[in-house]
């Protein structure tokens, strides 16, 4: 839909923002520009809705060059939401959400109800229509301002690092909302974040920045993991990228035991039978399946188990629905070395050892490799 053709950006003053850059933006799914400051995002932003014309090259958009379309026109086709969300802060935040309804000759009974359904997609209170928008948090206001862009209902959002001003617990939730949006609305997003977590997060595809405004590479975020195109990408990908790629590989290939798992009522018998060679532990779950704790079988006794003696199982991880760093990571804090998976319902599905998890690790690695030489 969007296509970035050869631009290069140079000021007046000669800074060479973007050079020769090229991409091509899927439809209906989060692209994610990322690099250092200075690099050059916000300019390529800038230049998909023509805030800031190319020297160089073209950009299309459904086939169309954008230079030859209506300004006015390409920019209500796409929503754009900025840092600190730059709301006006004379208007209550309906009448901020409001704006370009208004402005596209609504009433203004349409387009405030048309803002209080925003509100409420965004998950936004109703009580806080009225408000100013000093009246409201930082992830408020964000908030505000993702639902402000979408008010005419544009097919393409540009977000030019959102949430970077709110603290990470909040950041987590506006990147939830975002995806949450996107899965139902379906827009063409173009993100732009400093960030490489973020990035990783939602971008179906990535495009790493350099400085000097040069595309190091273009890929979707597995494959940065697995396959960064040089040390400069490597680098900025950080230490731990290996564990971070677990978190594109399913859970569903871990081999669960279903054996060493009591209910906290077990009989002596069951007690005995589900003690396995294998397994040092039994998992002890409630009347409801959920899991309790871990024990030694020794150290059970039927009729007399009390949640409080066992030994906690740190986390579990939701099977098929987690990532084996999901997995690993419950392996890693639970003191039997054992991670504990559970079903959508949260009731005990299994057990599963660090070496079954690393046997699976290495599969799917494996896997990856063949798939990366099948699509390359
Ligand atoms: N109007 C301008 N005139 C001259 N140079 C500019 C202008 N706007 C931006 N630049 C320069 O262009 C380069 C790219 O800037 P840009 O704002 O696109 O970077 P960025 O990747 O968004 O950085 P940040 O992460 O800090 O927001 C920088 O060197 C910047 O100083
Ligand atoms: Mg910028």
């Amino acid at each position: 839909m969007i296509r970035i053709d050869s631009v290069t950006k140079r000021y007046p003053d000669g800074t060479v923002a973007v050079d020769r850059l090229s991409l091509e933006i899927p439809d209906r799914s989060i692209t994610v520009l990322v690099g250092p400051s200075g690099c050059g995002k916000t300019t390529t932003l800038r230049m998909i809705n023509r805030m800031v014309e190319p020297s160089e090259g073209a950009i299309t958009l459904d086939g169309v060059d954008i230079s030859r379309q209506p300004v006015n026109s390409l920019r209500r086709s796409m929503g754009y939401v900025i840092q600190n969300a730059g709301l006006f802060q004379h208007r209550t935040i309906v009448d901020n959400i409001a704006t370009v309804p208004r402005l596209l000759g609504w009433n203004k009974a349409r387009a405030r109800s048309r803002a209080r359904e925003l509100m409420e997609r965004v998950g936004l209170d109703g009580s806080l229509a009225k408000r100013y928008p000093y009246q409201l948090s930082g992830g408020q206001q964000q908030r505000v301002g993702v639902a402000r862009a979408l008010a005419a209902d544009p097919p393409v959002l540009l977000m030019d690092e959102p949430f970077s001003a709110v603290d990470p617990i909040v950041r987590k939730g506006l990147q939830e909302e975002l995806l949450r949006i996107q899965d139902e609305l379906g827009k063409t997003i173009v993100f732009v974040t400093h960030d490489i977590d973020e990035a990783i997060r939602l971008g179906s595809m990535v495009a790493v920045m350099r400085t000097g405004g040069r595309l190091a590479q273009f890929a979707p975020p597995a494959e940065l993991l697995s396959s960064p195109a040089d040390t400069f990408v490597e680098d900025f990908l950080g230490v731990d990228r290996g564990i971070r790629r677990l978190s594109f590989f399913t859970s569903e290939t871990l081999e669960l035991e279903k054996t060493p798992i009591v209910a906290v009522d077990a009989t002596a018998e069951q007690i005995a039978s589900r003690s396995t060679s294998e397994t040092p532990y039994l998992l002890v779950t409630g009347l409801d399946g959920r899991p309790l704790g871990w024990s030694e079988p020794g150290d059970l006794v039927a009729g007399d188990i009390t949640p409080e003696q066992l030994l906690s199982y740190g986390h579990p991880f939701e099977y098929g629905r987690d990532s084996l760093r999901a997995a690993l990571d419950a392996a890693v804090l639970s003191p039997t070395g054992w991670a504990v998976a559970v079903d959508g319902a949260g009731r005990a599905a299994g057990v599963v050892s660090q070496q079954t998890i690393g046997e699976a690790i290495r599969a799917a690695h494996a896997k990856g490799l063949t798939d990366a030489k099948v699509a390359g």
